[in-house]
């Protein structure tokens, strides 16, 4: 049963799409299992950058099959977007589409700006993709689901009840206008169930019959630990399970099936979006490490906030996710910082904790406590290149320490390490398909 989850053990963009990317040339079948176009998994080859948003990272490899799992919150002009800018580099993605994967419609993005709105200083300053207004529509079961969606008769159905609801909604609790008509919805969405109706597929038999027959199964988190719906900082998070958990219900998999999970972590911290960070360097260190890192958002575009590595979130993802295994990400990027923090634990009304909090006023008041670690030359994207050829014993003695240090502390063994954004750019420690 070799079956490998990938997750963010932080606040997103951690590099997800590179280690999926890498993992999944052993793989068969790489499945997304959660979010949606809030998403935005970067995978680098021969020097292009290819930006997907809701296609599986395992993508440009040919002869794989690409699963849009269940979980996930599809935008479908988005979608085809995405499958268009492959075929137009010369990939054709062999994709299946769940049928209980859930539709964002126009509604949503209405929606999601104007609960934004409303929250004030409790909104999460999201994507504004239409993602928690389309996971309110699943939770409340008013929401289409692809198997709908392609039957125009059930789509028809469905919006006929859906759309006076909502322009109620927009028009009366938010006071806006809304000016799009039922039928001229139906007719443009109408449109993308019909081009994405070929995909539509029984991921459920896909998926199955791949781990009877022994085949190798990758599962794709978008997001993060801390912003999973339960186990995140409520509210300021995304509205998916992003986490392990998730992956299982995500993709229709039991957790019985699941041999790895290998969590990554970007060697210090980065969050696009609001509410408390910790962590978070208020000093021009900011800015070197965003400015060299390129560190803004992949969807949105916006500058990411930059923080130390965090031990207290890490630790808590590492048990939250039952991780397997960690792989590192950045260590390019961090190096020239002259002393890298990492926060071991907090203070909370002054006393020491390891603990997550629940509450996020809490989690705001608690102050971290770090531990210095001397940092580590740059060396240039060849010299990294032949280091990630020399393999672990080639990194600098410091980042060797500092990674070390990180791994011993969680109980969890190092299983990958990046260097640089290309796939050459790896040092794998362990494959993930290899324990069975
Ligand atoms: P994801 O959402 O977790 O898949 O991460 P993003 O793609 O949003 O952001 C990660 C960014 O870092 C992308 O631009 C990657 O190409 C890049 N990246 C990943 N790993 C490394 C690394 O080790 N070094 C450098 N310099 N860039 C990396
Ligand atoms: P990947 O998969 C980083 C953040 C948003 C916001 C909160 C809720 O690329 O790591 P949403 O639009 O989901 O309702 O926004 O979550 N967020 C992300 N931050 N990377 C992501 O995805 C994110 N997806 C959502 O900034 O704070
Ligand atoms: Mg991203």
């Amino acid at each position: 049963m070799p079956v490998a989850v990938i997750v963010g053990t932080q606040w997103g963009d951690e590099g997800k799409g590179k280690v999926v990317d890498y993992y999944a040339s052993r793989a068969q079948v790489i499945v997304r299992f959660n979010g949606g176009a809030n998403a935005g998994h970067t995978v680098v080859l021969k020097g292009k950058s290819y930006k997907l948003h809701h296609i599986p990272s395992g993508v440009l490899y040919p002869n794989k099959i690409n699963i849009i799992g269940n979980g996930m919150a599809v935008d479908p002009k988005k979608l085809i977007q995405e499958i268009e800018m492959l075929k137009g580099a010369g990939i054709k993605p062999s994709l299946a589409i769940s049928p209980r994967a859930h539709v964002v419609l126009p509604y949503h993005f209405v929606l999601d700006g104007a609960e934004e709105e409303r929250k004030g200083g409790l909104a999460a300053g999201t994507t504004k993709r239409g993602i928690g207004p389309c996971y309110s529509d699943k939770a409340s079961r008013f929401g289409v689901r692809f198997c709908e969606f392609i039957d125009s008769g059930a789509f028809r159905e469905k919006l006929a009840i859906l759309h006076p609801l909502k322009l109620r909604i927009i028009e009366g609790a938010y006071g806006l206008s809304f000016s799009r008509t039922q039928e001229d919805i139906f007719r443009e969405y109408s449109q993308y169930a019909s081009v994405l109706a070929p995909y539509v597929k029984d991921t459920v038999e896909i998926i199955h019959s791949a781990i009877e027959a022994k085949k190798r199964i990758l599962l794709e988190g978008a997001q993060a630990t801390m912003l999973d719906i339960d186990h995140g900082l409520y509210p300021f998070g995304t509205s998916s399970n992003t986490t392990a958990g998730g992956a299982c219900t995500g993709a229709g998999i039991g957790p019985t099936q699941v041999d790895e999970v290998v969590g990554v972590v970007k060697a210090y911290t980065s969050r696009v979006g609001s509410g408390p960070l910790p962590t978070e360097i208020t000093d021009s260190t900011a800015d070197f490490i965003r400015n060299k890192g390129g560190e803004y958002g992949t969807t949105t575009g916006r500058p990411r906030r930059i923080g130390w590595l965090d031990m207290v979130t890490l630790r808590y993802s590492a048990r939250i996710n039952g991780l397997t295994g960690l792989a590192f990400t950045r260590i390019d990027t961090l190096a020239g910082v002259k002393k890298v923090k990492l926060c071991t634990h907090y203070t909370l009304d002054g006393k020491k904790t390891l603990l997550m909090p629940a509450s996020h006023r809490d989690f705001a008041r608690c102050k971290p406590v770090y531990r210095e670690f001397p940092g580590w030359k740059d060396a240039g994207i060849d010299g990294w290149r032949k280091c990630a050829k020399g393999g672990f014993k080639a990194l600098p003695a410091q980042a060797r320490a500092y990674l070390s240090f990180i791994s011993k502390s969680v109980g969890v063994p190092i299983y990958f390490v990046s260097v640089g954004a290309g796939r050459e750019d790896s040092i794998v420690l362990k494959d993930v398909f290899g324990r069975r």
